[in-house]
């Protein structure tokens, strides 16, 4: 028998982000420093947050599991552990033996109707688990690290008649493809010397994505939570645009990670190990806190 839902910390969540129309930023986190960072945040903002690893963690390192685990069980706010873009199976049965509030069943790299049908079997099996899960309709392009690039599978926008189909699966999280990518906006950001059209274009484009969502919203129909992939180089109007749209967890990359990186190349080997972690958790702090107040979800811990 499928355990409840019901009582499932990252349904809980994002179901209280639905009702209450703001987005929970979800971390993608490759180390202590942005983990720490995430908890610093939230607990600061008194914000509910996730933690975001990928099935990298699982090949590189349990500790690091059990790490972000320690950290969602210690904070004094909730933080959920979530497992995204979980592609093989395998991955996912090994996953399931930690204590991940969600894992996404990611088998968009497969044709469509094999997507449902994995994704339904398997969504089966970590409910039995008590773990929630999040399924990717369609094909968002793309590929950022720890994430196998699409390559040449050509991306695929969900349809509402998708969306419904997945939902019925039993899935509790549906991540749309409308649009977005993973990792670099290439086009848009190398257009500078034209940003009015680049604008007009942004906005032309953000019109055409929320009529999309609005239908995929439709069909899930508080029945199952959307989960916004793809935020790299997001200004804050796109990004509120999109929690409008419907979306409650907002995933998080690049976009919080950005001045952590550079502040890396520019002083690794020339500062002391301690400052770098120290100045480099700082950086990504200040970045959580500042997408907590765009994403509305300040004070609601
Ligand atoms: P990007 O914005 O870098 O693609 O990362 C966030 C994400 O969607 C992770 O699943």
């Amino acid at each position: 028998m499928a355990k409840s839902m019901k009582d499932n910390k990252a349904v809980q969540m994002l179901k209280a982000a639905e009702e209450g129309g703001y987005g929970v930023i979800g971390v993608v986190s490759y180390n202590l420093e942005t983990i720490t960072a995430v908890v610093r945040a939230a607990e600061k903002k008194r914000s509910p947050a996730q933690i975001l690893l990928f099935p990298w963690a699982l090949h590189y390192s349990p500790l690091l599991i059990h790490l972000a685990a320690a950290a969602c069980a210690t904070a004094t706010v909730p933080i959920v552990l979530h497992m995204d873009h979980a592609q093989s199976e395998e991955e996912i049965v090994a996953a399931s033996e930690y204590p991940f509030d969600s894992i996404m069943v990611d088998m968009s790299h497969y044709e469509k109707e094999e997507n449902l049908e994995k994704t339904e079997r398997i969504t089966k099996f970590l409910h039995e688990k008590g773990i929630a899960t999040e399924a990717e309709p369609g094909r968002i392009n793309g590929g950022e690290d720890g994430v196998a690039d699409t390559g040449d599978l050509e991306g695929l926008l969900t349809t509402q008649e998708e969306a419904e189909r997945f939902v019925n699966t039993g899935i509790d999280f549906l991540a749309p493809a409308f649009g977005n990518v993973h990792g670099n906006y290439g086009g848009i950001e190398n257009i500078k010397l034209d940003f009015k059209r680049v604008l007009w274009m942004r906005t032309a484009l953000i019109s055409g994505w929320m009529d999309r969502l609005e239908s995929i919203r439709k069909a899930t129909d508080g029945k199952a939570q959307l989960v916004l992939h793809g935020t790299n180089t997001f200004p804050d109007e796109t990004m509120q645009g999109c929690i409008k749209g419907g979306m409650t967890r907002c995933n998080v990359n690049e976009l919080v990670l950005f001045k952590y990186n550079k502040y890396i190349v520019e002083n690794t080997g020339k500062v002391p190990l301690t400052e770098l972690m120290g100045r480099g958790t700082d950086l990504i702090q200040e970045q959580i806190e500042y997408q907590m107040d765009i994403m509305g979800s300040s004070g609601k811990a």
